[in-house]
């Protein structure tokens, strides 16, 4: 028989992250949820930090509410989360108590699947949230940030597969953030990760340099179980490669996919409209949807690339963009070979940038980099270089353990802290996660409902 490939649609998550800045409000594609629902995928992926903080910040819609109707209105389909370890939704690392509870709740209010990663590949940070997941019933998926360097080898990620299984993963996800995993690479990871663990694995890329297709392609022949792709009016470019396009091409290859054309095509012209209306108003930015090779030349993220160079044209020193281009590897070498992925990404552009305007390295550092060099974001995947962590801390000695286990519980405190303005668990969450978005969210709901029973005490 036919060996099956499982698709993740991501149109709610990533490629509405990737291409508008996570800006579609739930109405607009509530219409096709239920299409959705039936279309035959292995998962729909649709929360994450960026939803959560976009849901407060810009579309005033409770990313909790806004889970609980996706869940009404689609009972059939998995319903699937990011989340990034010790750091939950955010950029720094939190205690358990918070971790365990934002999982609890997240399983609660319907999720089905929570992809746990860490920017470092440390997997003392995933275990809290991976273990509350197993504990909630529901999928742990743990994920391999993707990159290269010398330290970066297969037999490294095996062992990093060995310890998430260990932990209770029942998938593993390879997380190619950027889209720079060459097609094969995905069949030589794919093949050794397979070897070594009776897991299903997921492979999520990025189209952003063009291979996301073809690397695709190898790693079904590789033995994929499941690949995450975008309804073709939201695919390509930053967003992953187009579902309808790839399951025509495994079909024709013998594969079996399970989804219903019928309900891609009604998905498809729907997210057209949507897609047009973004491009209409500047939302949507040409520029996102076509191939860009540079990271190929440069191993270095599309965002980050971008990045480097509005730092530059704020400091009105673009002329020093090689210069931190040729810098920004040798930053990435000193701190141990992060992958370049948020917060870690920005870390090193940051610094590589101050390093080329200042004229001496390390100089100046920002204190994100001093909290690195002491220990607190994780294991470094190689140890930082003795002399710049000297450098860079001075006398201060770098932590031993995980940073998580300094920290206080939070929750407890926080529910004080809130009183009346927070209804619900949920409520907590969201103020420990974006205190002064979800603050000014629940106070104009208050309001809201203050002023509704005001009105419905005249009417009655
Ligand atoms: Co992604």
């Amino acid at each position: 028989m036919a060996r099956k490939v499982q698709f993740v649609e991501t149109v709610l998550r990533d490629a509405n992250q990737s291409l508008i800045a996570t800006r579609l409000p739930y109405a607009k594609f509530e219409p096709m949820l239920e299409t959705i629902d039936k279309a035959g995928y292995y998962a729909a992926e649709c929360w994450g930090g960026a939803t959560f903080d976009v849901c407060l910040r810009y579309l005033n819609e409770d990313p909790w509410e806004r889970l609980r109707k996706i869940r009404a209105k689609m009972p059939n389909t998995k319903l699937q989360m990011l989340l990034r370890g010790q750091n939950v939704l955010g950029y720094s690392h939190y205690p358990d108590d918070f971790v365990k509870l934002f999982v609890q709740k997240a399983v609660e209010n319907g999720m089905d699947i929570i992809r746990i990663f860490d920017a470092l590949n440390d997997v003392t940070n995933m275990k809290t949230a991976m273990e509350a997941t197993v504990k909630a019933g529901a999928i742990a998926s743990g994920t391999i940030s993707y990159t290269t360097s010398p330290v970066h080898t297969h037999k490294k990620y095996v062992q990093m597969v060995k310890e998430l299984k260990e932990m209770g993963a029942a998938t593993i996800c390879i997380k190619d953030m950027a889209g720079i995993m060459g097609p094969q690479e995905a069949y030589d990871m794919v093949s050794a990760i397979k070897d070594a663990v009776d897991l299903p694995i997921d492979l999520h890329t990025h189209s952003t340099t063009g291979l996301a297709f073809m690397t695709y392609l190898k790693a079904v022949e590789a033995g994929v179980d499941i690949i995450d792709c975008a309804i073709s009016p939201f695919s390509g470019g930053t967003s992953q490669p187009a579902t309808e396009t790839m399951a025509y091409a495994l079909r024709q290859l013998g594969y079996q996919v399970d989804l219903d054309d019928k309900c891609t095509k009604k998905i498809a012209d729907y997210f057209k409209g949507v897609r047009d209306e973004f491009l209409a108003d500047g939302t949507l930015m040409p520029k996102s949807m076509a191939t860009d090779t540079q990271c190929l030349t440069y191993q270095i993220p599309g965002g980050m690339l971008s990045n480097l160079l509005s730092q530059l044209k704020q400091m009105n020193a673009l002329d020093k963009f090689d210069e931190a281009l040729i810098e920004t590897p040798k930053v990435r070498k000193d701190l141990g070979y992060p992958p370049l992925v948020t917060p870690t990404s920005q870390m090193v552009g940051v610094q590589a940038v101050t390093n080329v305007l200042q004229g001496e390295r390390y100089k100046k550092v920002s204190k994100e980099v001093k909290a690195y060099c002491r220990g607190e974001y994780g294991k470094t995947p190689a140890p930082i270089d003795p002399q710049i962590q000297k450098l860079i801390l001075g006398d201060e000695q770098p932590l031993k353990g995980r940073y998580a286990d300094t920290l206080k519980p939070v929750v407890e405190d926080t529910r004080k802290k809130l009183g009346d303005l927070a209804k619900t668990d949920e409520d907590v969450l969201s103020y420990i996660a974006f205190p002064n978005l979800a603050e000014k969210f629940l106070e104009e709901r208050k309001a809201k409902e203050e002023n509704v029973a005001t009105y419905s005490i005249v009417e009655c």
